[in-house]
């Protein structure tokens, strides 16, 4: 039953694989988290956990996805399941991980993918055109909080379209978005940042020059490198932009044949998304933004989310420039942003679909249909209840701390339980490159540690998980505010925030009673792993 489907070519696998990197998170999660995270003093945690963590956890996941890809299994309970060895029978629940975080983080992730498209739309027809900076705010406000059906048409347009490409398979499908859109994005890319480092202080109402912004992200700070809420936050911010912890890389790389090399693969998709996030996801936003409104009022803007930068205040910024660069600048910011988030939105369905078909035989058309609808109806309530945070409360415990269990324990699994030595081999064999033994100890000590040590602290760290789980923030502010109509409005979103971990919950329980199901069925069938290919 194992699938034979693989990838078509070397540049394509590269290109899908930086694609699923590059994303969002590139050009808005990262630019939003460095501002608020005092520019300079992010950088130095930042460029340290991507050595430190980042690149040991690429080079573990490709390996364990080509090492699971050799029995037939290309989602991580079995690829697990595989590594852990036949009597070691909760890794497969560990995997489960795997399929749960893509599929949760799809619900909100296609939504903002849909904002992408809508904008791209508004952009070119002109609907920002001649109006003032409260006017641009005011129609995202109007778009987020569905005043017309728009939203709704633009999100459905959004999942059938990666349900068609899905169901046309790797090399026909993913393979070739990827090499149609990661060029154009860099080409867009490169286009905003020219005009981005260019701008200069009095030109079309410039307050300062676009490398004002430059200047606050580069110059390093050491003041907070004690700060142990910059270092969550650069570790949080490697984890979302390499998608490590996440179990799409291992897809991914499930598809490779054993023969083909993983380090070099590794290290390029991983260094083409440190340059799309740090050179052209760093080049756009903060200096257009910091050109136009200064650094101080720029980091109030990011205090009530990220995501108001880039879609209430660009596109109005935008119009300084006349329409016609106007329209053209929209495009090119709204289409890279439409682009990155696809390619990554159809890694997010490949585990879902892997698991399917491996496991219950089913097509890949009816397993993509399922993907989509299942991003549908997990999405419906980030879509109706944005306003009462249900988006965040998902991004917070499918996009930023699943992540973190997952890696650390798949990372245990593979230095630890299977070996160092069997893991170091799976790494270097076929190699196109020689990796550095300095990472086979990286591997086994410290990044296992600064896994462990992220993990304790997000737990305990005020503002963390626990503070989390007891809606502490919320609380606080109840604990104050005595206005009805704001107290009414905190205990509907505290409703909500619970309401929406219960649902998760749910979501994990059924992915784990589905691995149940077909652990059984290979039981059954006596399905024992046997290496192929
Ligand atoms: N890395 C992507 C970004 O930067 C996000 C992403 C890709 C992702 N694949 C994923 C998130 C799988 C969760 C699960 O935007
Ligand atoms: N919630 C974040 C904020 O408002 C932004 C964010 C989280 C985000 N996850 C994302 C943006 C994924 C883009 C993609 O600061």
């Amino acid at each position: 039953m194992s699938t034979k489907e693989s990838w078509g070519s070397r540049v394509g696998l590269v290109l899908a694989m930086a694609g699923n990197a590059v994303g969002l998170g590139n050009f808005l999660r990262f630019p939003v988290q460095a501002i608020q995270n005092g520019g300079g003093s992010f950088i130095i945690p930042y460029l340290t956990c991507f050595l430190l963590m980042g690149i040991p956890l690429l080079f573990v996941e490709w390996s364990m996805g080509r090492y699971g890809g050799r029995f037939g299994d290309h989602s991580t309970p079995f690829i697990l399941d595989s590594i852990g060895g036949r009597n070691r029978k909760l890794w497969k629940y560990v995997g489960v991980f795997g399929i749960f975080t893509n599929l949760a983080v799809a619900a909100y992730y296609c939504y903002i993918e849909s904002w992408t498209l809508a904008y791209v739309w508004k952009s070119l027809a002109g609907a920002f055109n001649g109006q003032g900076t409260e006017a641009v705010s005011q129609m995202f406000t109007d778009y987020t909080n569905l005043g017309t059906a728009e939203p709704i048409v633009f999100w459905i347009i959004c999942l059938a379209l990666n349900t068609w490409i899905l169901s046309r398979g790797l090399s026909g499908g993913v393979e070739i978005a990827a090499k149609v859109g990661m060029p154009l994005l860099i080409f867009f890319g490169i286009f905003l940042a020219v005009r981005g480092v260019t701008l200069t202080a009095g030109e079309s109402g410039a307050v300062y020059d676009g490398t004002e912004g430059l200047n606050f992200l580069w110059t390093p700070d050491f003041s907070s490198i004690w700060n142990f809420k910059v270092w969550l936050a650069a570790a949080g911010q490697i984890f979302f932009t390499l998608s490590v912890g996440m179990g799409s890389i291992q897809c991914y790389a499930s598809y490779l044949r054993s023969r083909d090399d993983v380090a070099l693969n590794a290290m390029s998709a991983g260094w083409m998304n440190e340059f799309v996030e740090v050179v052209l996801g760093a080049a756009i936003l903060i200096p257009i933004s910091v050109g136009y409104l200064g650094i101080e009022r720029v980091v109030e803007l990011t205090q009530t989310g990220g995501l108001g930068l880039g879609f209430r205040t660009l596109p109005y910024l935008f119009q300084q420039w006349g329409p016609w660069l106007a329209a053209l600048a929209g495009l090119a910011w709204f289409g890279l942003l439409f682009f990155a988030g696809i390619t990554s939105s159809l890694a997010m369905g490949t585990p879902i679909m892997g698991f399917l078909r491996d496991e219950f035989g089913w097509k890949r058309e009816r397993a993509a249909l399922a993907f989509g609808i299942s991003v549908m109806l997990l999405g419906l309530p980030t879509v109706l209840f944005f306003q009462y945070g249900v988006f965040d409360e998902y991004d917070y415990w499918a996009g930023t701390v699943s992540l973190v269990v997952f890696a650390m324990l798949e990372i245990i699994l593979f230095a630890w339980v299977f070996g160092i030595d069997k893991a170091w081999d799976e790494i270097t064999r076929n190699a196109d490159m020689k990796v550095p033994i300095f990472f086979k100890y990286i591997i086994k000590y410290v990044t296992p540690v600064i896994l462990v040590a992220v993990f304790l602290g997000s737990l305990l760290s005020s503002g963390g998980i626990l503070d989390q789980i007891s809606n502490k923030a919320i609380h606080e502010q109840l604990a104050v505010i005595t206005d009805p109509a704001q107290r009414a409005l905190l205990e509907d979103k505290l409703l909500f925030v619970n309401g929406s971990r219960v649902l998760l919950v749910l979501v994990f329980a059924f992915i784990s009673y589905l691995v149940y199901l077909a652990q059984k069925k290979r039981d059954r069938e006596g399905r024992i792993p046997v290496e192929s290919k």
